[in-house]
């Protein structure tokens, strides 16, 4: 078993031309900590101006349509993205279940379709502060994640984030323990479906993770890496976490 650390900034609706500097710092980090990969999910109006800056990073996209083409206004498909210059896309980020109502369906069929645009998928899951408080966590993510993985998954092409959304921009985390908990509940629940698969693939860990807990959260056995909002719009802020990735590569060689 060798899962390289992925560290993955999301930038969700933020970034004008303007920042593409920073894409071209960030791409920089990822040269100077090759052990480590690296990317950016950019909105999508900058991913073609992004992939000439993109350095050694990779960029991915936020989301896609489960189709190819048609009639779907203001949609764009997997196809497009990669011709765009994204080897990456995110499925089923919390914002986009909960705003727009996206199903473990939906999330399962777009990355069927991202996987056809030869894309590499990022499978967002996590549960409400209600879930958390009630004990269920775990069953209930675990759940979720297997709703949502598309058939074939396999670890050359799909990576987890498990994202509990009460502590998405809110500077809380779970207790390491509870990171620990769920991570390898994950591992266990994907076992189940893809067998020894499960241990290659990467799990990360994505809420309020920055330069300040990022070595905590990447020294878990079954935290395979960052999904990082906030704190990957600069150079400045993502350095320290890519840094705390790579210390776990050196300390575990
Ligand atoms: P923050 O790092 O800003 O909490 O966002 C996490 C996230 O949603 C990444 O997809």
């Amino acid at each position: 078993m060798s899962r390289r650390k992925l560290v993955v900034g999301n930038w969700k609706m933020n970034g004008m031309r303007e920042h593409l500097d920073e894409v071209e710092a960030i791409g920089d980090l990822a040269a100077a900590h090759p052990a480590v990969e690296v990317g950016l999910c950019l909105p999508a109006t900058l991913i073609m101006a992004g992939s000439q800056k993109r350095g050694a990073a990779f960029i991915g996209a936020q989301n896609c349509h489960m189709d190819m083409s048609g009639a779907y206004t203001g949609s764009l498909s997997a196809e497009m993205l990669a011709e765009a210059g994204a080897t990456w896309v995110i499925t089923g980020h919390s914002e986009r279940r909960e705003a727009r109502g996206e199903t473990n369906a939906d999330i399962a069929a777009k990355a069927l379709a991202a996987k056809a645009a030869g894309l590499k998928v990022i499978l967002c899951v996590g549960e409400s502060l209600d879930v958390r408080d009630a004990g269920d966590a775990e069953a209930v993510v675990s759940a979720q994640l297997l709703a949502s993985l598309p058939e074939g998954a396999a670890a050359d092409w799909l990576a987890v984030a498990y994202e509990p959304i009460w502590a998405i921009g809110t500077g809380r985390i779970p207790t390491m323990e509870a990171v620990e908990t769920m991570h390898a509940a994950l591992r266990a629940a994907l076992a189940t479906r893809i067998g020894a698969e499960a241990d290659e693939m990467r799990i990360l860990y994505g809420g309020s993770m920055n330069g300040a807990n990022a070595a905590e959260l990447l020294a878990i056995a079954d935290v395979d890496g960052g999904l990082i909002g906030g704190a990957s719009l600069t150079a400045e802020k993502f350095a320290p976490i890519i840094e705390a990735a790579d210390a776990r590569v050196t300390a575990a060689v």
